[in-house]
């Protein structure tokens, strides 16, 4: 289980993010949904210990994290794999090259595994970054994240851009990652379509709070302002 305790975090003079409270079991997709700029990378960086937050606590599997030991901050980064909005391949290596980077050998057993999860065929690991699609480069960036074995993955706006095919390969993606993993997903994205066909839960930030928790269908039938107009977005992307 992963759980944040009111966790509160400021930026000079903004509170961005206000008492967020957050629980996720394994085999869950928790979405995290609101604007830009309204502190949802803030609350993963958070979670890793990679911006250390004012207040409050993150339990994994029982155990509080400190973000002022970096050492235990290692194995949490471990079960908690980050998944950034951008791929953030080395250039110079190949992708094979960028998945074997800083992995003991025993971490490499599960490739074949996990490039099948992701539908990316082992040929195209020789390839530079370069030469290989947005989709492609964040596949492999998914694998790196596996090769790990996080017992939590944390995705940070994984379909913010993609053209339409690739946002469902990308949801597919997802999908079989927790299908196969069992991991819990927290996906954070201004994308409601994707997180009513994929969430077991939804939490809506706004203004440092969380003013919605619940279902697909209970998001869907809420009648909260913030929400309509959510919705009404999901709408014009459905047309
Ligand atoms: N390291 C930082 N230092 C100061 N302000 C930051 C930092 N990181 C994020 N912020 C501010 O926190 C707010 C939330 O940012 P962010 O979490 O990136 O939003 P988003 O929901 O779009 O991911 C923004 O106002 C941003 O400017
Ligand atoms: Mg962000």
């Amino acid at each position: 289980m992963l759980e944040l305790k009111s966790i509160t975090k400021k930026f000079a003079n903004k509170v961005v993010l206000n008492s967020v409270n957050l629980r996720l079991q394994r085999s869950q997709i928790l979405f995290v949904l609101g604007r830009s700029g309204v502190g949802k990378s803030v609350l993963l960086k958070t979670i890793v210990g990679l911006i250390p937050q004012d207040r409050g606590e993150v339990w994994i599997n029982g155990e509080k994290t400190d973000p002022l030991n970096e050492e235990k901050m290692v194995t949490v980064r471990q079960k908690c794999g980050l998944v950034f909005q951008m791929p953030a391949l080395l250039d110079s290596l190949t992708l094979q090259e960028n998945l074997e980077f800083g992995l003991e050998g025993n971490q490499k057993s599960g490739l074949r595994k996990y490039l099948d999860w992701v539908q990316l065929s082992e040929g195209v690991l020789s390839r530079y970054p370069s030469e290989v699609s947005f989709g492609t480069q964040k596949k492999v960036s998914v694998v790196r994240t596996l090769l790990r074995e996080p017992q939590f993955i944390l995705f940070d706006e994984p379909t913010t851009g993609l053209d339409p095919v690739s946002r469902e390969v990308t949801n597919q993606m997802i999908r079989n990652v927790v299908k196969e993993s069992e991991t819990g997903c927290v996906v954070v994205s201004h994308d409601i379509q994707s997180a009513i066909e994929l969430a077991n839960s939804i939490m809506l930030l706004d203004e440092g709070r969380v003013v919605f928790e619940g279902t697909p269908e209970a998001f869907r039938n809420s009648d909260q302002g913030l929400i309509r107009s959510f919705c009404k977005g999901m709408v014009v992307l459905d047309a």
